[in-house]
């Protein structure tokens, strides 16, 4: 049994040599989105760890393997939607991800669940639900 818990120990410090690289990319200014305060405000609280390049990162960032699990996150986030590079973004592709962003939001799908149990502020009630809605649908009119 000690032997057991030996090489547990082990393996929980041999892993913690695996650091994901959590440097946040460098920001284009000209291409952050900049909209009305109430919606930069939610998401902000409720996308932007996963979705942009300024990520906060917690505590427990740096604890394997919940790190890995995070910059998996943080990699796909940023690739499928970056809020930080918004008028970079291709209006087709845009386009689309504001659709898709429209039901995950709808269907509690984004934030990802996993996220908000350590996320609570980050829960959005019907009325936020509604405020993004709006704010996806204006910004599919702008493209
Ligand atoms: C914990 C990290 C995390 C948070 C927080 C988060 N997302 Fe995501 N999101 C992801 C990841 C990872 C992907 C890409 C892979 C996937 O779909 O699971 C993604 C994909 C997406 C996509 C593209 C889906 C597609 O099918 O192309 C949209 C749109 C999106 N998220 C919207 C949002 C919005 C809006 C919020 C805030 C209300 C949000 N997400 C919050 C991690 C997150």
């Amino acid at each position: 049994m000690k032997k057991i818990a030996y090489w547990v120990v082990g393996i929980a410090i041999v892993i913690q040599f695996i650091r994901p690289d959590f440097q946040n990319p460098k920001i284009d200014e000209a291409a952050v989105l900049n909209t009305d305060p109430k919606v930069m405000s939610l998401l902000k609280t409720s996308c932007y760890d996963c979705h942009s390049s300024e990520t906060q990162y917690p505590w427990y960032h740096n604890i394997a393997p919940v790190s890995w699990v995070m910059a998996d996150n943080i990699n796909s986030g940023r690739k499928a939607l970056d809020f930080t590079n918004w008028a970079n973004i291709d209006p087709k592709v845009k386009s689309e991800r504001l659709t898709r962003a429209k039901q995950l939001v709808n269907n509690e799908m984004m934030p990802k669940s996993e996220y908000l149990l350590l996320h609570k502020n980050a829960v959005l009630n019907d009325e936020e639900k509604k405020i993004l809605e709006e704010f996806f649908d204006s910004q599919i009119q702008d493209i």
